[in-house]
C-alpha cells in the first residue's frame, strides 16, 4: 500500500473478530514500531505484548475502554524505559512516531488497530499488571486483530484552519 493511501485511509478500530493474530504479524509490526526515527537514534521505546485472556481482563478493568481491551486479539503495550531516556520530550515524541508507524503496518496488512491513551491514568496499575519495572513508563496500549466493521470514518481539520503561510496570521490559501 502506498504511504499517503494508508495515512489517509487509516482508522481507529475498536471491534474485531475472533481471528486470531500470528506472531509472525505481531513481529511485522513490532519491526515497523523500532525502525522509526529516534533523538540520537536511541530507541528508548519497549514493548510487551499480551495475548492472555486473564490479563486483558486485568487491564480491561483499569479503563473506560474496557471492552475494547477484552475484545482485542492482541494488546501491545509500549513503554517509554527512563533508564535509556537522554531527553524526556524527545524520546517520547520519538515513541509517538513508533506508534504510528505500527498503526500504519497495521493497516497495511488488512487488520485494524486502536491507540489507547485513557488507560494511562492507571499506568501505575498497568506495571504490576504486566510486571513491568519501575522504569518502563507506558506511553499507550494499542489494541489490534482484524476488523468486524469497515468503511469507518473520521474528519480532519482543514488546513487552511491549521497553516499560516510565511508569518503567524497569513492565510495559506488565498
Ligand atoms: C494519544 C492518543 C490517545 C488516544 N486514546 C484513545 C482512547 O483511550 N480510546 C479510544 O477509543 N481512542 C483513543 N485514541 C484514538 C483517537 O480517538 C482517534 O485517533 C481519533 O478520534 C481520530 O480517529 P481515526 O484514528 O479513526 O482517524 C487515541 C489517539 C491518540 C493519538
Amino acid at each position: 500500500m502506498d504511504v499517503i493511501e494508508a495515512i489517509r485511509s487509516r482508522r481507529s478500530v475498536r471491534e474485531f473478530t475472533v481471528n486470531d493474530v500470528d506472531d509472525s504479524v505481531i513481529e511485522k509490526i513490532l519491526d515497523a514500531g523500532r525502525w522509526a526515527p529516534s533523538g540520537l537514534n536511541n530507541q528508548a521505546w519497549r514493548f510487551i505484548v499480551v495475548r492472555d485472556n486473564g490479563t486483558k481482563e486485568e487491564l480491561s478493568m483499569l479503563s473506560h475502554y474496557g471492552s475494547i481491551i477484552k475484545n482485542a486479539p492482541v494488546l501491545i503495550a509500549i513503554y517509554l524505559d527512563r533508564n535509556e531516556m537522554y531527553d524526556h520530550i524527545k524520546d517520547i515524541q520519538s515513541i509517538g512516531a513508533c506508534i504510528q508507524n505500527m498503526l500504519l503496518a497495521v493497516h497495511s496488512m488488512g487488520l485494524g488497530a486502536v491507540w489507547l491513551g485513557q488507560i494511562l491514568n492507571k499506568k501505575e496499575d498497568v506495571n504490576i499488571v504486566l510486571g513491568a519495572p519501575a522504569s518502563y513508563e507506558l506511553m499507550a496500549v494499542v489494541a489490534l486483530g482484524y476488523p468486524a466493521q469497515k468503511n469507518r470514518v473520521s474528519e480532519r481539520k482543514e488546513l487552511s484552519q491549521l497553516v499560516f503561510r510565511e508569518q503567524f496570521g497569513q492565510c495559506w490559501q488565498d
